[in-house]
């Protein structure tokens, strides 16, 4: 049996090629790390550097080409109850309501509707979205289709989110809201986070460590704990020791 003091995640080797008639291309190389629970961790890296060909080999989307992912114990070979994935596009279901999309994946593991129903309200409150259970996704904003996305990837009660540049379409703004947001549902929910960002300011706020990876082939250059206090506060960002880290790994990815 897995020990709660184990890892949640071990990454071991890790390389992705992908190979077509026009040749091959490395887009992932040697990628080492693990990560413990409840840890919030950052992944910032250049277009191209592999960021969402990791996500998605960390979610059993797509098989490594050599190398290991292990959650919790036991090797990822396709995608699982125990983790929550958000994309930079919701691709949420038009024809269903808020509510409807939240449940969706209930549905489909036939939990019975009053459970799934309840569950998805639950999650609406969390995600600050009461009073919105009913609207179609045409009449969200950018920031509110985000939360249901948010929602969504944490109906199954994940171990582990996974969110690929989540806030990537959203003015700063509100892109800085939806980070302390998230701040708040980490703490609240108490899950292990894997994000993906290019916004090296972003990912220092939120995290407790960040793995800058280089251009491609990606590999990682830095892994970068960061020590500043929680709860975080907004002129944190301008602290000499905030600016340090953004610099440190600045020059990690530029290498
Ligand atoms: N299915 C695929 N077939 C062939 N090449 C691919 C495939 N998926 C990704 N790539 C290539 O692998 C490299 C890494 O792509 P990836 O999408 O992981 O980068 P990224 O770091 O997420 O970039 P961005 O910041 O722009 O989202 C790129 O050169 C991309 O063209
Ligand atoms: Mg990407």
């Amino acid at each position: 049996m897995n020990s709660s003091a184990d890892p949640l995640l071990v990454v071991k080797d890790l390389e992705v090629t992908f190979t077509d008639q026009n040749g091959s291309l490395q887009a992932l190389n040697q990628i080492n790390f693990s990560i413990e629970r409840e840890q919030f961790v950052c992944v910032v890296g250049p277009s191209g550097s592999g960021k969402s060909t990791l996500v998605r080999v960390l979610a059993g989307l797509l098989k490594p080409t050599s190398g290991s992912v292990v959650l919790d114990g036991v090797p990822v070979k396709e995608p699982r109850l125990g983790v929550g994935i958000v994309f930079q596009k919701a691709n949420l279901m038009p024809w269903r309501t808020v509510l409807g999309n939240i449940t969706l994946p209930l549905e489909i593991s036939h939990t019975p509707a009053g459970e799934a129903d309840r569950q998805a309200r639950e999650l609406i409150g969390l995600v600050g979205l009461t009073g919105f259970e009913d609207w179609l996704p045409r009449d969200l904003s950018g920031g509110m289709t985000q939360r249901v996305a948010i929602a969504r990837s944490l109906i199954q009660d994940p171990d582990l989110l996974l969110l690929d540049e989540p806030f990537g379409a959203l003015d700063a703004l509100t892109r800085e809201k939806m980070g302390a947001e998230l701040l708040r549902i980490w703490r609240a929910r108490k899950k292990t986070v894997i994000m993906i960002t290019h916004d090296i300011w972003e990912a220092v706020f939120l995290a407790d460590r960040v793995l800058a990876i280089s251009p491609q082939p990606g590999n990682i250059r830095l892994d970068l704990p960061i020590p500043l206090e929680r709860p975080r506060r907004e002129e944190d960002r301008f602290s000499t020791d905030f600016v340090k880290l953004t610099k440190r790994l600045r020059e990690a990815i530029k290498g």
